[in-house]
């Protein structure tokens, strides 16, 4: 039987590089579409070296429809697309809202409507924690009520999910997925790939490991006044490769022949909460490195604590989390350690 084909986007970014990796080791051929907006191209070597597999990679925009239907057309059958191709800082789809609803949802749409032009009908979407607002009750699982969106790119999550949700209620064939992610940090155990963005990180664990380098003077833990352990913000972190292999399982589940759900969704966090605090002395601890940072004042749009329910993944999905906090730390922190030999 010919190894079914996936397009994966925002596939030379920190996400989707590892979800081309596991889904390569787990027999798929992936084709890659990304516009290099937030990475440089350099995740396909790691990608070779870490599976021996030249990757088809078109430079493309997925918003640009006659260019993601030549790819369809280039590539014959395509058999489900992982959709990672966004925009994701937070604090600047504040300042530019549009750039981020027209990059994040027109991508969607387009892709979803050259999608169903060329009967493929799997579709697996990237959507984030986010959209759950500041929780009720802890730890959310898929069945809480969303609360207030507190930013334009959490809001064009959920337009997302939305719209695969419309879609599934509609006469098309299209079956698709959301995978709500937690807080990914770490890299590829290999060291080949990691986190490479080109636009300034920030998320706390390569702001921790460019300040232990010495790309930054020193970070601001923002606001230690809160109702938690420390008084820092609490977080789901969830190594990279952990959900990589999600979106395998998850893909392959809709691959199955006897498939019918038309739209469904999964948390994938690790359930376990952390404070800001315990990041940085976890990854004190692990690597013998102490990062210089401050106590600053609270960030508007930071939610209090979330962590996630787990247990529908792991139940229905199959999936099992080999990595933990320790491993995310010390990954992150080797593969900082490359990128910085590398310059
Ligand atoms: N990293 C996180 O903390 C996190 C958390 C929750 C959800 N997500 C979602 O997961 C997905 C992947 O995130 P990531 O951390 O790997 O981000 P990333 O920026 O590393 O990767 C995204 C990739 O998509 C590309 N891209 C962006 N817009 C594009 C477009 N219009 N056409 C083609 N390529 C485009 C970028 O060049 C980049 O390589 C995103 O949808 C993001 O919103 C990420």
């Amino acid at each position: 039987m010919p190894r079914q084909k996936i397009i994966v986007t925002g596939g030379c970014g920190y996400i989707g590089s590892h979800t081309v990796v596991e889904l390569i080791q787990a027999g798929f051929r992936v084709v890659i579409i990304d516009n290099l907006s937030n990475s440089d191209g350099s995740a396909l070597e790691g990608i070779k070296a870490i599976t021996g597999e030249d990757v088809p990679f078109y430079m493309i925009d997925s918003g640009d429809k006659n260019a993601v239907s030549e790819v369809f057309s280039q590539e014959g059958r395509i058999d489900g697309i992982i959709h990672f191709a966004a925009y994701k800082a937070v604090n600047e789809s504040v300042e530019f809202p549009l750039k981020y609803y027209s990059n994040n949802v027109k991508g969607l749409i387009n892709l979803l409507e050259c999608a169903i032009d060329h009967d493929c009908n799997r579709f697996l979407f990237s959507s984030s924690c986010s959209v759950y607002g500041d929780a009720d009750k802890l730890p959310v699982s898929e069945l809480s009520p969303l609360g207030e969106i507190r930013s334009p790119y959490a809001r064009t999550k959920l337009m997302c999910e939305d719209i695969l949700r419309d879609l599934s209620s509609s006469d098309t064939q299209m079956k698709s997925v959301v995978l709500r992610y937690f807080n990914p940090a770490g890299a590829h155990p290999s060291n080949e790939i990691g986190e490479s963005p080109t636009i300034n990180a920030s998320n706390l664990v390569p702001v921790i490991t460019e300040t232990a380098i010495g790309k930054r003077p020193e970070f601001t833990v923002f606001g230690n006044d809160y109702d938690t352990r420390d008084g820092t913000c609490i977080r789901d972190y969830i190594h990279v490769s952990d959900i990589a292999n999600a979106h395998v399982l998850a893909i392959k589940k809709m691959l199955s022949h006897d498939y019918a759900q038309p739209f469904d969704l999964y948390n994938l966090g690790s359930a376990r909460g952390n404070t800001v605090l315990e990041v940085i002395s976890a990854f004190e601890q692990v690597n013998g490195v102490s990062p210089n940072y401050i106590i600053g004042p609270r960030r508007a749009g930071d939610v209090i604590a979330v962590y996630a329910d787990n247990s529908k993944s792991k139940n229905q999905l199959g999936w099992n989390l080999k990595y933990t906090l320790d491993d995310i730390v010390r990954t992150a922190w080797q593969w900082e350690l490359k990128r910085s030999r590398k310059k």
